[in-house]
């Protein structure tokens, strides 16, 4: 076991829990915490400590850490924020190894020394800290619900690390209602120590959690980041939700948590490159989640649609291009596997068209026909409510073939009409059969099936290092910063760029009209001018760049 690791395993399974601040005002967080932790069936380890002493929920109350026998492994923190610093010396005394500080008043509202003040008593004492501003941390490894959000968690498997505090506790609630089970959830609001890095790292390790979801707003230590999610995305699904896409979102994120949100195109491309699967929505990410982590893994790329109508075969074809999702081509092979199964009318061409008199039986044929054909890799089966569409019947089946299928290869519904078909989709996917109303969800979650298992079976080769020349580099950056600058001329920006191996554009540097034109013409039409000045940096916004420049003599 690795170091992170091991010592991580203390947050998420210790040995003794200690509320500081623990209160026996119902309503105050110091109450709820201790509730949510006997209720959440911790055990008897744990130990509320306020100087009124007395008894708590059956629970003795402790004046003083010191007192306590036996192990404290976390602690969480609910004291005022000008209490803190006091808090930690108390874990310092009692050995603590995480403290999970709810307390709000930090860094985000500005008091960044006192943030500041006790990170590092922390680290000087080695004490880990979660927070602080957070709500608190799950784990269903040990059934700890230390947070002050709703006492029933169910448990499952899905991690989800959360940088924003509502959205977290609002998760909690809204992961039930879609029969999502939690293996952990946590809180790591202003980050003054443990990060999305820290937990991610130990995650990717920890067995009850076979997918990670995590809402991100800004990234501290982003290569770092980067090499972990790389590892972590070989092993099982990361799914983030990266919010501050826009310029006004951006700006937001930074009021929330004072979170640099960054170029959203730079963390796309990181993202992608990484294998993260990034959501829109969080209704998509809870879409994938949901199915992701039981879902059967495909063996190659190829997927069939069979409907029974074929508009909503087109727009699910539509679907597959936009989620990356390959439909087989296999004319031949495809005519085959299905001509006993479709009326003379219907198309043997993907998306297979059952024609909209297909009955329950057709669909149960055409879908046994795909399960057995080693050349379909994945099934979306579409329903479009018809005459002949009986919604109970088609339950039926596809509760019995996704049992079939289950085992050897994907397959994923979309259903589309009325009352007894909405019927249908609430029965199935209470059975955790991937149904969906629309085929834009089914087919994003198609589509993040296929990106686990591009992450999981392609040769992960590290790029080949380019041949750097980092001296050069240097140079350059120094030249620019014995000049008293934080920005790079044109001029250093090529010698960076040529150092680095990226090839660029011929230029030269004019100095008057005539030189340019000569230059011009060495190089070749259409070119690019670009005023060159120390005073100059948004050359375009002062209206010195003209693009697209030809000869017209
Ligand atoms: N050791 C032990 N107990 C102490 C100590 C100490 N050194 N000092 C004070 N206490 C006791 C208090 O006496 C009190 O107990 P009591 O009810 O018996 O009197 C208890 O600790 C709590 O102290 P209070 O002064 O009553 O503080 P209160 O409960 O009002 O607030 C809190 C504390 C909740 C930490 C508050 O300061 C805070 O930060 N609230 C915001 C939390 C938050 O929202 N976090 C982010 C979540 S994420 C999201 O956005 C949803």
């Amino acid at each position: 076991m690795k170091g992170n690791e091991s010592s991580m395993k203390y947050l998420f399974e210790p040995r003794g829990v200690a509320v500081i601040g623990a209160s026996q005002t119902p309503g105050k967080i110091g109450y709820k915490v201790v509730e949510n932790i006997v209720v959440g069936g911790f055990g008897d380890k744990i130990y509320p400590i306020n100087p009124r002493g007395g008894e708590l929920l059956g629970l003795p109350v402790y004046g003083r850490m010191a007192d306590i026998d036996g192990p404290v492994d976390v602690a969480v923190v609910v004291v005022p924020a000008d209490r803190a610093y006091g808090a930690l010396e108390e874990c310092a005394s009692k050995d603590v190894k995480f403290a999970i500080v709810i307390t709000s008043g930090f860094s985000e509202v500005g008091n960044v020394a006192e943030e500041r003040r006790i990170a590092r008593f922390a680290r000087e004492h080695d004490i880990r800290i979660i927070g602080p501003n957070v709500f608190g941390v799950y784990s269903s490894a040990s059934s700890l619900n230390a947070t002050f959000g709703p006492s029933d968690i169910r448990s499952g498997n899905v991690a989800i690390i959360t940088q924003s505090g509502a959205i977290g506790i609002a998760m909690i609630g809204k992961t039930k209602v879609e029969g999502i089970g939690l293996s952990a959830m946590i809180s790591v609001g202003n980050k003054c120590d443990v990060d999305e890095t820290d937990l991610l790292e130990y995650l990717a390790f920890q067995d009850d959690s076979k997918v990670v979801l995590m809402y991100l707003e800004g990234v501290k230590s982003g290569e770092r980041l980067v090499e972990v999610l790389k590892k972590t995305t070989r092993k099982k699904p990361v799914v983030v939700i990266k919010s501050g896409r826009s310029s006004r979102g951006a700006q937001a994120a930074a009021s929330h948590t004072g979170s640099l949100a960054g170029e959203d195109k730079v963390f796309d491309d990181i993202a992608r490159q990484c294998g993260v699967i990034r959501a829109e929505s969080i209704q998509e990410a809870l879409n994938w989640c949901k199915f992701l982590s039981d879902a059967a893994m495909p063996r190659g790329e190829d997927c069939v649609i069979i409907t029974n109508g074929g508009g909503i075969g087109v727009l699910t074809a539509d679907a597959c291009e936009k989620y990356g999702v390959n439909l087989s081509d296999e004319i031949a092979d495809l005519k085959k596997t299905f001509e006993d199964v479709m009326p003379s009318f219907g198309s043997a061409k993907n998306p297979i068209d059952l024609t909209g008199g297909a009955s329950p039986e057709d669909y149960d044929k055409a879908l046994v026909a795909a399960l057995h054909n080693d050349n379909i890799d994945s099934v979306a089966c579409l329903g479009c409510q018809t005459g002949s569409f009986d919604a109970e019947r088609f339950t039926q089946i596809a509760e019995e073939r996704y049992a079939q299928y289950r085992p050897v290869k994907p397959i994923v519904f979309s259903l589309f009409g009325g009352e007894e078909v909405e019927r249908s989709i609430v029965e199935l996917k209470a059975k955790g059969i991937p149904v969906f109303p629309d085929v834009y969800e089914m087919t994003s979650f198609l589509g993040a099936l296929y990106r686990d298992y591009r992450n999981k079976s392609s040769v992960q080769a590290e790029p080949a290092k380019a041949d750097i020349d980092v001296a050069a580099i240097s140079a350059a950056i120094a030249c620019a910063r014995a000049d008293g600058r934080h920005f790079l001329l044109a001029r250093e920006a090529q010698e960076v760029m040529r150092a680095a191996g990226i090839p660029i554009p011929m230029s030269r540097i004019a100095h008057s009209p005539d030189e340019a034109v000569r230059f011009a013409e060495e190089i070749g039409y259409p070119v690019v001018m670009k005023v060159i000045s120390k005073d100059i940096i948004h050359k375009s916004d002062a209206g010195g760049v003209a693009l697209d420049l030809v000869n017209t003599k």
